[in-house]
């Protein structure tokens, strides 16, 4: 791969007002999540959160993570080519957006930006089974290009590492980073009557759809990092054959066999 899509973070090109905005989202959801994100992620953000006072240095940044689990994390100016973000995660890198919403963006963004990847994702890179999973899904991905399967894999990573909700010792907690990165999200995703919070269900969840303008309308709520990993330990190949022949489940359908946490 010649272009691997990384830039140089430009950390001494962020203006007061650009830390300012990291200092606020990161004040109201540490706040927050105490209780309502998972330990693992609570632990991870600990190790980010020397850097409170404004947007974290890669660099430095990935100098703790790579202590922890051997990841470390690259700028990139936005969205890359699936190709080459499967590429990174293979290799136990993590791509983050350089640049930081503006301030009248506190609650909602279309795209991901550093706060998203860097608050929402890095955490649970602290993770050793985690970080784990999240390498093999970057190999799982490169592998599902060739075979013309990506949007089953896709939807995976959407239920899951965005949107996943886990039943800890403590109760149901979020630890989807879409979820953890937004306030309102976070209080939704865990509160609200109106989302359907199923159990994790692999082939289930890659027949189904999603929605990435709104809240969630379907939860799936894994038991363990170590249930994600090991279901998703086999070869897909064989599942990709099934799921062609199924059609899409809508975001808000709930089936018979659908098992609600
Ligand atoms: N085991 C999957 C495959 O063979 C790859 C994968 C791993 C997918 C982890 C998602 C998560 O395709
Ligand atoms: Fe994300």
């Amino acid at each position: 791969m010649n272009d691997n899509a990384v830039i140089d973070q430009g950390h001494d090109g962020y203006t007061s007002e650009d830390h300012g905005v990291w200092r606020t989202l990161f004040e109201r959801q540490a706040k927050l999540l105490p209780g309502r994100a998972a330990p693992e992620f609570i632990e991870g953000l600990d190790a980010l959160g020397v850097e409170a006072g404004g947007i974290p240095d890669f660099e430095r940044l990935s100098d703790r993570l790579e202590t922890a689990t051997n990841w470390r994390i690259v700028a990139v100016r936005g969205l890359i080519d699936d190709d080459v973000f499967f590429d990174h995660l293979a290799h136990r890198r993590f791509p983050v957006t350089n640049w930081i919403r503006k301030p009248e963006q506190l609650d909602y963004l279309q795209e991901p930006d550093c706060f998203h990847d860097c608050f929402g994702h890095v955490p649970m890179l602290f993770n050793p089974v985690f970080a784990d999973y999240m390498q093999a899904y970057g190999q799982g991905g490169l592998k599902a290009l060739e075979q013309d399967a990506l949007g089953y894999l896709a939807r995976l990573y959407w239920y899951t590492v965005e949107f996943g909700l886990i039943m800890s010792d403590e109760g149901l907690r979020i630890y989807g980073s879409g979820i953890v990165s937004s306030k309102g999200e976070t209080l939704y995703a865990l509160e609200s009557d109106t989302p359907n919070r199923l159990a994790f269900d692999l082939m289930r969840i890659m027949q189904t759809d999603y929605i990435i303008d709104h809240y969630q309308q379907t939860y799936f709520v894994i038991g363990s990092y170590d249930q994600l990993f090991e279901a998703t330990r086999p070869d897909f190949t064989p599942y990709y054959e099934m799921l062609r022949a199924r059609p899409a489940i809508e975001p808000h359908e709930v089936l018979p066999g659908d098992q609600r946490v």
